[in-house]
């Protein structure tokens, strides 16, 4: 099968969250079960295309922008550990900046920059002479191209077979434009909006409304999340959308690259480990905390380290850790380390907590690949307190390091974290179901009360590495539903 992949976001080059994993791992998974993939992302200006080996091609094609035209000129890399061509989208007006949205504002012309990114991408699958069977389009960055290809290119013969399937990672960013620009941007003009019309959602144009709209077959990246989305409470207000095109919708648990993932093979942390040498997994806890200006005569002490890898926004449940933590941290029941960036009332609330608590709140605000592993391997648990969390990666990646998961049990989280029950030593880490203090509060509790108590601390922490989230097995979900979609074109 011939899959175009299109997203805002590539792991390695380009990455804000776990959309730019997920646009990684999917094209290797299948290239590893003998499909095709390509992979096109734009040529954001801080892209490192030295380090991973991107050159410019001679390729440079136009671009049908309303009434007029513009240019694109492609670059090219591969996926790292495999031969997934990546093919990058330069125009330097739009892209030769620092940065991929522009956060925490977002650039103003978030627009036309991925409106042009979505369109440049089916000119350039014809420039590569790339037909695709597949369009498979991730959130709303790049949602339109659900309509175009629908529209512009459904009479082309170059794309009038293929299927358009959208992913839907994240509810909480539709890509709300103004009608105006937008649709005279897209070269659908005004006489397609109107209110109702599937562009049009509170008289703007709604990018996500657009993608779930015109889709053949929408995915969403847990089953849990598919259910959830189709409420109130977690469509945004398109959950009507999403019940009217509810038997076109399913939800595909996603996965973990396990190449990048791998206690055994991690060059990134202090010691590999499997679950035959645990102990291990006790120096990179010990390297950690001496790192952090943990002194030497307390990197003895028997106490548990709760770590979490975040972005800080209100979905992933700082607030919980603000209301308890100063507890389990004055009476000395943890540690607690964490790297995230974000929101400045979030940041000041961790430096505060880093000021009050020196050796036992280790704080760094930023974002660092490297040390996102070190925090993982060296933690005993990890929290991930969301109020939604439509899939979450951090959790899957600490299970295969042995690292206790403590979440809310929704979305992704409720699909891949099982609670631990000491009586059948079944289960792979702890849960809490409503967005409460006493309930976030009472499964930390019952986490740390099994921290190295034999035989229920081994139990727990095989059954977390055995578990299999394997990136193969998600990717071969995709490719059931790409069959489904191209059985049913519409
Ligand atoms: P989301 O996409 O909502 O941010 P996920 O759990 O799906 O949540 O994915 C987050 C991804 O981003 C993971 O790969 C995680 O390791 C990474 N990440 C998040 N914050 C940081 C950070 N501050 N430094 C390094 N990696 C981070
Ligand atoms: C989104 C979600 C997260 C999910 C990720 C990858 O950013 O917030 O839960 O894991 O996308 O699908």
């Amino acid at each position: 099968m011939n899959i175009l992949l299109l997203s805002a976001e590539v792991t390695p080059f380009a990455k804000a969250g776990g959309l730019g994993d997920v646009a990684a791992f999917l094209p290797k998974a299948w290239e590893e079960l003998g499909h095709t993939p390509i992979v096109f992302v734009p040529k954001y200006g801080n892209i490192d295309t030295q380090k991973y080996g991107i050159e410019p091609t001679n390729i440079v094609f136009s671009v049908p922008i309303s009434s007029w035209v513009e240019y694109g000129r492609l670059w090219r890399g591969t996926l790292p550990d495999s031969n997934v061509p990546v093919y990058f989208i330069q125009n330097q007006d739009y892209f030769d900046r620092q940065g991929i949205y522009g956060n925490p504002d977002g650039f103003t012309d978030n627009d036309r920059r991925f409106l042009f990114f979505t369109r440049a991408v089916f000119e350039a699958a014809k420039a590569l002479n790339f037909k695709p069977d597949i369009v498979h389009a991730h959130d709303n960055h790049t949602a339109f191209a659900m309509a175009l290809l629908k529209s512009q290119y459904r009479l082309d013969p170059f794309f009038a077979k293929a299927a358009g399937v959208f992913t839907i990672h994240n509810m909480a960013y539709q890509g709300m434009y103004d009608a105006k620009r937008a649709m005279e941007f897209t070269g659908f003009g005004m006489k397609s909006f109107y209110t109702g019309s599937w562009f049009e959602q509170y008289g703007a144009v709604n990018s996500m409304k657009t993608g779930i709209m015109f889709a053949d077959k929408i995915t969403t990246v847990s089953p849990t999340y598919a259910q959830e989305i189709r409420w109130a409470k977690n469509g945004e207000g398109l959950q009507q959308f999403l019940n009217e095109r509810g038997g076109d919708l399913v939800g595909v648990l996603n996965g973990v690259d396990y190449t990048e993932w791998d206690p055994e093979t991690d060059a990134a942390i202090y010691n590999t480990y499997t679950k035959e040498t645990l102990t291990s997994k006790e120096i990179n806890k010990r390297k950690y905390l001496y790192e952090c200006g943990v002194p030497e005569s307390e990197l003895g002490q028997n106490i548990p380290l709760v770590g979490m890898v975040t972005r800080l926004t209100d979905q992933k449940g700082i607030e919980l850790l603000e209301q308890t933590i100063e507890n389990f941290l004055s009476y000395g029941l943890m540690r607690f380390c964490i790297i995230g960036s974000g929101e400045r009332k979030y940041e000041d609330f961790l430096r505060y907590l880093a000021r009050k608590f020196p050796r036992r709140a280790l704080i760094q605000i930023g974002y660092n690949t490297n040390q996102s592993h070190r925090i993982i391997a060296a933690s005993d648990f990890l929290v991930v307190p969301s109020r939604f969390e439509p899939c979450g990666l951090t959790q899957m990646y600490a299970l295969k390091y042995g690292t206790i998961p403590i979440v809310r049990a929704t979305g992704g989280l409720a699909d891949t974290v099982q609670e631990f029950n000491p009586s059948t030593l079944k289960g792979n880490g702890f849960l809490f179901a409503n967005y409460q203090r006493r309930e976030f509060s009472a499964a930390v509790r019952r986490a740390l009360s099994v921290y190295g108590v034999k035989p229920y601390w081994d139990a727990l922490r095989t059954n977390a590495m055995e578990c299999d989230y394997s990136a193969v097995r998600s990717g071969k979900s995709y490719i059931e539903v790409f069959r489904w979609a191209l059985d049913n074109i519409r």
